[in-house]
């Protein structure tokens, strides 16, 4: 029998004063943003599962396959009797991890966290079937503040996969990674996937494929204000815009009002005016380059001990250990 529990360290209310708080900023700067982690309602999660199927979309694809060739290394190298997932989803690559973990011996405990709790049942619905004898203890949470009441004890790899990671802006991604450094102890793991720095025109077509799902998925963000905070966006009435920042080598997404608007949020008392062609920014996804992640991971007190890429270097995946405060990173 498997054991599952699922804690819950965002609460709907902390949910909801977190989106009013994040709308009435982000509405009302210049210009006009969005955090992606509003995307991720069980419909965003579901539009999510279906962009991880398009040919367009190429990191999960080769993220698994980097996963098939190298879990059994990363199982070695790790030790670890705790997987600690964030921002897990559907767990869908993690079932590699955990059976390499299971073949060598090691594996006790997986612990995914994520803000979408419709996920996160998902997944323990399915893995509480296929891991009999797993202890699983799922979090809802979100990983940018809730890292400090994740279950500790064992020896814990934490897994942040899918590129992820390049979600979050320059600064608050220093700041998380110093975050899942402070919770950890020396020896511990980070395993890290990151979309790599790729040709234009390889990774706008992933962003802005033939089918329109990342373009649901992008307007999802309008639906969920809509829902939530009663406003009275018309989704239909912006274009998906995908483009790529050369000089930050990142995707940005943005949504793109087709004519001039006023909307309001019921619940913010807010009226918000949108000019014809006026963007609002929902998403950056960062791609990285392997200097670049050993330097982002050094500055959070993480040795890389390990490196994998596809050959196509689209995707890498690295093993990083904490390494006690003071001590030089190698
Ligand atoms: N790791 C999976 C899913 C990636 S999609 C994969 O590699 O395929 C990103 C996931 O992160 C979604 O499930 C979303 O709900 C979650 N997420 C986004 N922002 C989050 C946050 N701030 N805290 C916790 N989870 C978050
Ligand atoms: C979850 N994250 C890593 C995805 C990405 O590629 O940045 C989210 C996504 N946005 C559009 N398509 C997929």
């Amino acid at each position: 029998m498997s054991v599952v529990q699922l804690d819950v360290h965002l609460t709907d209310a902390d949910a909801a004063a977190a989106l009013r708080a994040d709308v009435a900023r982000g509405l009302t700067s210049e210009p006009k943003v969005l955090p992606p982690k509003w995307f991720y309602d069980a419909r965003g999660s579901e539009l999510f599962e279906r962009i991880t199927e398009l040919p367009e979309y190429y990191p999960t694809r080769t993220e698994r396959a980097l996963l098939e060739s190298s879990v059994d290394e990363i199982a070695a190298a790790s030790g670890a009797d705790t997987i600690v997932e964030l921002g897990s989803g559907s767990s869908a690559k993690t079932r590699l991890l955990l059976d390499a973990f299971a073949r060598a011996g090691t594996l006790r405990r997986y612990v995914p966290q994520d803000v979408s709790e419709a996920a996160l049942r998902g997944a323990l619905d399915q893995l509480t079937e296929e891991y009999p004898g797993l202890e699983l203890r799922g979090v809802v949470g979100d990983f940018t503040r809730d890292l400090g009441r994740l279950p500790g004890g064992g020896r814990r790899m934490i897994a942040f996969l899918g590129g992820t990671i390049g979600n979050l802006l320059p600064a608050a991604r220093a700041q998380f990674l110093a975050h899942v450094r402070s919770v950890l102890e020396p020896g511990e793991q980070l395993l890290l996937g990151t979309g790599l720095v790729v040709a234009p025109e390889v990774v706008v077509p992933a962003y802005d494929d033939a089918a329109g799902v990342t373009a649901e998925f992008n307007r999802n963000v309008l639906h969920v204000l809509n829902r939530e905070l009663g406003a009275d966006f018309e989704p239909e009435a912006f274009d998906h815009v995908a483009l790529w920042d050369a000089e930050n080598e990142w995707i940005e997404m943005r949504l793109r009002a087709q004519r001039a608007m006023t909307v309001h949020v019921r619940e913010l008392g807010l009226t918000v005016r949108f000019a014809e062609g006026e963007e609002l920014c929902t998403e950056v996804s960062a791609k990285f380059r392997r200097n670049g992640v050993r330097e982002m991971l050094a500055g959070a007190g993480f040795e890389l001990t390990r490196w994998w890429a596809d050959p196509l270097d689209r995707f890498g995946l690295s093993l990083a250990t904490a390494v006690r405060p003071g001590e030089p990173v190698r």
